[in-house]
């Protein structure tokens, strides 16, 4: 049997390998890279991609090359190299394979864009992130999170009190991201609708996709023979219809008053403080152009699996160390206690932040950034690489490995230890790196600060545009659901690892939760007082 399943395994090894070829670019120079010893099938198994690509980087270093047929890519996890590729020298790398699949899903939005579209785009979005409307999101944060609150009072009450906490998690992101983004409340944390149904059926689709090596969905007629393609046709069409619906109301109902709330940055009166809202108002946006649509498709698939998973891995981490659990409630209490957060507690709440960031470093979403280059370049070799560099031709793929970099032996000390601490202290400068430069003033440590060698939002120019909105989440809702409830998992539980456009558990992320016996409340018992307030 063994022998039959080896026999079946090359045959499908090789089949990957031929129709991978129509995908990769072919081997454009680079021949001072050094190879990695491995097949294309190798990374076809049950591991998650991006960790068979870190035992290729212990052995093969920063940047090593992988070949398959006359065809390859570069894996680079080395923080210069990074830094070449995403800040010094943007210009010259595109999306690549990263466009080609998710064009069907998000068309030319900000993150498949061309440089051509994307300069645009960027330029007429970002003004939206502005402090005011931020600001006025800590609140809608809250507010989704306390319906999960709820939701989970209602668990504890009864016998069995165990909850997916990777779906609930997934889902306050869900209901946070329409909100804030189109104004659309899916409402996902109390119910199932067609509309949520297809948001999952396209995320799911979008992750097939990025971790299929053969173009399927460019068949003929694929859309019509192929059940799953079928499907996501169906889920596309539904989602697109709401968008294109949500658009049209923002122009139809745009109001004089709002207008001028919006323009004195005044939201207490605005009535939708939506992203799409200003985008209408204050931009001018056209509501019949496929561009807007494109890019709310974006946010929505962006902004929702990356908080939902970063929220999963951070209660996973502290459930596995009781005492950065006990560090993180002692200030949540002190700081929050039972009021409704605002930005000045996420200031505050130092450790809650720290938590995230150090979640974002074991777990980062996406774990690996993909790029094609433009034109001809040269890498910088990096730490222990050629100090010449390494030349690389026009059209080479390459997959930045963010996982490789935040675990990195050469740059971390205890690379895989959750220690939110590790952000407060001083990193030795390795080699030609040069470190951490002190500066670690923001809501979190960013690329700038330890120099491309942490990447939770990406750097450079195509820097992550929803950072601050998914921090500032991530700590409001991880805050006040450990000030309700006490977590712990059944003796032998494992999550598992699964990877797509982002890290999943395998397994579900199941938890016993039970409410906290607080000191110095009245309202032990729960929510309610928490939610009139
Ligand atoms: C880009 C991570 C939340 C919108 C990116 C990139 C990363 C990232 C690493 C860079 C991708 C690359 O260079 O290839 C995250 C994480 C999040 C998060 C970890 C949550 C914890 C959000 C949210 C939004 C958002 C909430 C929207 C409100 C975007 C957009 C881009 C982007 C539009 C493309 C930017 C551009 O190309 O100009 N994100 N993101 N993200 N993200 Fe996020």
């Amino acid at each position: 049997a063994f022998k039959k399943s080896k026999n079946l395994q090359d045959v499908f090894s090789r089949l990957i390998t031929i129709v991978s070829q129509g995908y990769f670019q072919p081997n454009t120079g680079g021949d001072s890279i050094p190879e990695a010893e491995g097949e294309m099938s190798d990374l076809v198994g049950d591991e998650p991609l991006f960790k068979a690509l870190y035992n290729m980087f212990l052995d093969s270093g920063g940047v090593f090359r992988l070949s398959f047929g006359p065809k390859c890519f570069i894996v680079v996890s080395d923080p210069l190299a990074v830094r070449h590729i995403l800040k010094d020298n943007p210009n010259n790398f595109d999306k690549g394979v990263l466009a080609e699949i998710l064009k069907p899903i998000m068309g030319k939005g900000l993150i498949p864009a061309d440089l051509e579209t994307w300069k645009v785009r960027r330029k007429a979005v970002i003004p939206g992130f502005h402090k005011a409307y931020l600001d006025c999101m800590v609140d809608l944060f809250a507010r989704c999170t306390e319906r999960t609150v709820e939701k989970m009072e209602g668990v504890c009450e009864q016998e069995n009190r165990t909850l997916d906490m990777e779906t609930e998690f997934l889902n306050v992101a869900l209901d946070i991201i329409g909100l804030g983004i189109f104004n659309y409340d899916f409402g996902s944390v109390n119910k199932e609708s067609p509309v949520i149904k297809s948001v999952y059926g396209v995320l799911k689709e979008a992750e097939h996709r990025s971790t299929t090596y053969i173009p399927y969905w460019n068949l003929p007629l694929a859309d019509v023979f192929v059940p799953r393609q079928r499907e996501f046709k169906k889920d596309i069409g539904i989602i697109n219809d709401v968008l294109d619906e949500l658009i049209l109301v923002a122009q139809q109902t745009q109001q004089e008053e709002d207008m001028e709330a919006l323009q004195n940055r005044d939201y207490k009166n605005v009535k939708d403080p939506s992203l799409l809202r200003f985008l209408v108002d204050m931009r001018g946006e056209d509501s019949t152009a496929k561009q807007l649509r494109d890019d709310l498709m974006t946010m929505l698939i962006a902004g929702h699996e990356t908080t939902g998973a970063v929220l999963t891995w951070a209660l996973h981490c502290l459930v596995q160390n009781p005492d950065e659990m006990a560090l993180v409630m002692e200030e949540i209490d002190r700081v929050l206690g039972d009021r409704r957060p605002t930005f000045e507690d996420i200031k505050e709440m130092k450790r809650v932040r720290m938590v995230i960031a150090e979640s974002l470093r074991l777990y980062p979403q996406p774990p690996i950034l993909i790029r094609r280059a433009l034109g001809d370049d040269t890498l910088p070799g990096g730490i222990g690489g050629d100090p010449d560099g390494y030349s690389i031709g026009k059209g080479t793929d390459l997959f930045i490995s963010v996982w490789n970099l935040h675990r990195s032996p050469q740059i971390w000390k205890d690379a895989d230890e959750f220690r939110p601490s590790r952000f407060d202290e001083a990193i030795d400068p390795i080699g030609p790196w040069g470190g951490y430069d002190g500066k670690n003033s923001g809501l979190y440590p960013n690329e700038s600060a330890y120099n491309f060698a942490y990447l939770p939002f990406g750097g450079g120019p195509r820097k992550c545009l929803g950072d601050q909105f998914a921090l500032m989440e991530a700590v409001i809702a991880l805050a006040m659901m450990l000030r309700r409830f006490e977590f712990s998992t059944k003796a032998g539980f494992e999550p598992g690892m699964k990877t797509g456009a982002t890290i999943h558990t395998a397994n579900g992320l199941f938890m016993d939760i039970s409410r906290r016996e607080l000191e110095g409340t009245e309202d032990v018992q729960g929510v309610k007082q928490m939610v009139a307030k």
